[in-house]
This record gives C-alpha cells, sequence and structure tokens, in this order.
C-alpha cells in the first residue's frame, strides 16, 4: 500500500505537475482533490504539449486512473474542453477518468458573482481571483441552499432546482453587480446544463467508495495538490487566499481517503518564490530582480497570463508550509532560472514591529508588516541546465539546496533544472 502527496508549499505555481507527470508511472491512480479550473498546467509529452486544468496529468498514461474527486469545484464546459483537446489528440478518455458524483458544480452565476465581488474585499485591496467563479461556488456548498452537486444532475428535480436558485440569484446579482447585472434565463441554463450532463455521464461515479477499495485492495496512489499551501483557505494568507485547503490538510478532506493511508508527502517549492493575485508578499522584488526572475522563469499565469510577482526564497513561510502539510522530503524546481545571479538572498527570519519572528504569523496585518531578515548566499554563475547529478551541480548550487534543506528542516529529494522530464536531479542518485 502506498499513498504519495504532491503539495505546494509557496503561493502556487510550484510546477507540481512536472513532478506529478513524473511519478504517475510509479502510481496506479492520480487524484486531484482540490481546487477547480483556477490552477492550470501544462504538460509536454513527447513532442505534444497539453494545457490542464481539472483533468489529472495522469490521464495521460492509459494505465492509470485519473480522479477528480468531490472536493473539487467542477466547471463543466472547462473539463469536456479538457476531454475534447485530449480525445482530438488520441489521448483515451474512457473508464480512466471518474468524476465525483459529490463535486460541486460551478454555474454561470458563480462566475458573476466572482467578477462582481472582486473588488469589495474589506481593507480596499482585491484579492485578485482568476475569476473562475471558484469561490462563489464553495461559498453555496458551504451555504447548501443553493448549491448544486453533479450527482444532482441526473435526479428528476434538476430543472426545478437549476429555475429556483437562478430565480434566487435574480434577487441578489443587482445588488453585488449593480441593476445593469444581465438576469440569469433558469430555463435556458438547465438546457445548457443538462447537455453537458448527457456528456459527463460516463465518468460520474462514487469516487469516495471507489478510493478507499483501491487503498485497502493495496493500490498506489498519488495525490496531486493544486495552487499552494499559502493560498489555503484556513491556514493561508487569508483573505488572499483560493477558497479550498490546498495544504497538505486537505488530502483528506477532498478525497475521502483517510491520513491514515498516506505514506509519503513531497513538498514542492520554486528555488525562489512568485505570487499571482494581491496579498501580502514579504521578499518580493518589484525591481529589476524580480523582473529577471519573471523573464528567466516565464512566471506568466498558465490560466491567466498575469505576470507573476517575483521574490527571493522566503524561509519562514516554506518552513510553515512543510509543517503544517506533513512533509517528508522536498523538491526544489526552477533552480535554472538564478543561474545568473551573482548573489542570491534568502530570507530567514521577518522582522515585525522590531522583534525578530520565525514563525509565520497568522494575520495578514503582521504579515503585511514583516521586513525580511536576509542570509546572502554566492551564486553559481554557470548553466546547470544539462545536469543530471546531485554531485554534478556547481559547489555553490549545492550549498545553495544545502542550506534551504537545513532551514526548512527537510532533506531535498528532487532538483529541477528545466522543463523537460529529463532535466530532473534525483537525489538518491547522486
Ligand atoms: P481563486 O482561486 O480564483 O478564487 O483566486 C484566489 C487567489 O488564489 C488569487 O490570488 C489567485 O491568483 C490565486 N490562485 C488561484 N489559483 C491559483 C494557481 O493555480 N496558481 C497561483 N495562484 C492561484
Amino acid at each position: 500500500m502506498s499513498a504519495t502527496c504532491v503539495i505546494g508549499l509557496q503561493w502556487g505555481d510550484e510546477a507540481k505537475g512536472k513532478l506529478v507527470d513524473l511519478l504517475t508511472e510509479h502510481h496506479d491512480i492520480v487524484v486531484r482533490y482540490q481546487g477547480g479550473a483556477n490552477a492550470g498546467h501544462t504538460v509536454v509529452a513527447g513532442d505534444q504539449t497539453y494545457k490542464l486544468s481539472l483533468i489529472p496529468s495522469g490521464i495521460l498514461n492509459p494505465r492509470v486512473v485519473s480522479v477528480v474527486t468531490g472536493g473539487v469545484v467542477l466547471n463543466p464546459p472547462s473539463i469536456l474542453g479538457e476531454i475534447d483537446q485530449l480525445v482530438s489528440r488520441g489521448v483515451q478518455v474512457t473508464s480512466n477518468l471518474m468524476l465525483s458524483d459529490r463535486a460541486h458544480v460551478i454555474f454561470p452565476w458563480h462566475i458573476s458573482e466572482d467578477r462582481a465581488m472582486d473588488g469589495s474585499v474589506s481593507g480596499g485591496e482585491a484579492i485578485g481571483t482568476t475569476q473562475r467563479g471558484i469561490g462563489p461556488c464553495y461559498r453555496d456548498k458551504v451555504g447548501r441552499a443553493h448549491a448544486i452537486r453533479l450527482g444532482d444532475f441526473y435526479r428528476p428535480d434538476f430543472r426545478d432546482k437549476i429555475v429556483h436558485i437562478a430565480a434566487a440569484k435574480n434577487r441578489m446579482l443587482p445588488v453585488w453587480a449593480g441593476p445593469d447585472a444581465a438576469p440569469l434565463d433558469g430555463d435556458a441554463i438547465y438546457n445548457e446544463y443538462r447537455v453537458y450532463g448527457e456528456r459527463l455521464k460516463p465518468f460520474v461515479a462514487d469516487t469516495t467508495a471507489y478510493l478507499l477499495n483501491a487503498v485497502e485492495s493495496g493500490k498506489r496512489l498519488l495525490f496531486e495538490g493544486a495552487q499552494g499551501a499559502l493560498l489555503d483557505i484556513d491556514h493561508g494568507t487569508f483573505p488572499y487566499v483560493t477558497s479550498s485547503n490546498s495544504s497538505g490538510v486537505g488530502v483528506s478532506s477532498g478525497s475521502g481517503v483517510p491520513a491514515r493511508w498516506i505514506t509519503k508527502i513531497i513538498g514542492v517549492v520554486k528555488a525562489y518564490n512568485t505570487r499571482v493575485g494581491g496579498g501580502p508578499f514579504p521578499t518580493e522584488q518589484n525591481n529589476e530582480i524580480g523582473q529577471h526572475i519573471r523573464d528567466k522563469g516565464n512566471e506568466y499565469g498558465t490560466v491567466t497570463r498575469r505576470p507573476r510577482r517575483c521574490g527571493w526564497f522566503d524561509v519562514v513561510a516554506a518552513r510553515y508550509t512543510s509543517r503544517l502539510s506533513g512533509v517528508d522530503v522536498l523538491a526544489i524546481m526552477l533552480m535554472d532560472v538564478l543561474s545568473e545571479l551573482p548573489t542570491i538572498q534568502v530570507c530567514t527570519a521577518y522582522e515585525i514591529d522590531g522583534k525578530r519572528v520565525t514563525d509565520f504569523p497568522s494575520q495578514l496585518e503582521d504579515l503585511r508588516r514583516a521586513k525580511p531578515v536576509y542570509e546572502s548566499l554566492p551564486g553559481w554563475q554557470t548553466e546547470i541546465t544539462g545536469v543530471r547529478k546531485y554531485a554534478d551541480l556547481p559547489p555553490n548550487a549545492r550549498a545553495y539546496l544545502a542550506r534551504l534543506s537545513e532551514l526548512v528542516g527537510r532533506p531535498v529529494d528532487v532538483v529541477s533544472v528545466g522543463p523537460d522530464r529529463s532535466q530532473t536531479i534525483w537525489a538518491k542518485n547522486g
């Protein structure tokens, strides 16, 4: 029995997709357990590039079953678009894809609400959501009265539910979005979503029962986190977070598989930090260093193409999220992006109101006032994209990795030096 989890420890976009792709061949089932079409990853397989958002990259391996659990919020046209893209390029999408009948569904009103509400966070600064309706759909899930799950599509009262909710939303939308908000047509939405439901039907299942049977019978599971732990709704930089448990704590609640089955947790970080959207970011480099990292790392959002904010590696944050997520080992990605820099800074502590702090603040206002305390390390200033063994990395690159590992308190298992599968260094291979 084994269950491995791949968890982002920063603000998302840690290149988890590449790692999941590499680990897939050693697993039977790949599980996506939270988030929605706000996440995105690009998978390069042979000469083909696939852009996936909801469907795990395990789908490219026909031996593996890809499962989207009830912790995910599903946007039917998005997932059908992904299925069509895959099928048109010869990828098998049949019984190797399962979608939970418990998954909550994103409807057009969620997207309107996301657009209308994002600018109105108390405190002024917008969250800067991906505007995919994620937050409003999770809000309706918790509120229950206006929620629709995938399993509801196949019940006789599906039309009534949609018409009832659309009428309620029509009363509320003008309050949020102003009097010009376009009214929702419940019947038209029903007719559109009924067709989506028919197309999705072959994939819909009770994935909780499936996964429980799978772990109990010795199948190897790989849990693929979306976003990063600092965006966790309960433990991240609230309210500048996403609406699900994107840290390691979300694996069990999102999938229904108890934590006792988890055997290995890999925490994924970049060799630096990035953030998309609003909220404090103590080590942000809004200068030529940040721009250099953005250019070298192609730091633009996969879903929204927004330029990502870039900065130095933040140990205070990474140590917190690796403890929070129960991380066993680290994977350090995009190491090659730093190769040209003569000096690299690492934030080892914060100074808040004159006090040195090494525990990540629970309050946003403290994080806003945090001044990073840096340690400077010499850069390696050598191309490393062709390196395949840890021992062949330049001494300063090894010293940087060793220092990150020491400060975060976890061993480094994997180092990525480029986007290709082959550009991966496994510590166990020397
Ligand atoms: P939402 O998830 O669309 O509600 O957006 C909430 C916050 O999470 C915003 O700051 C987004 O930029 C951020 N976010 C959501 N998904 C991702 C992701 O996959 N990578 C990085 N940031 C994300």
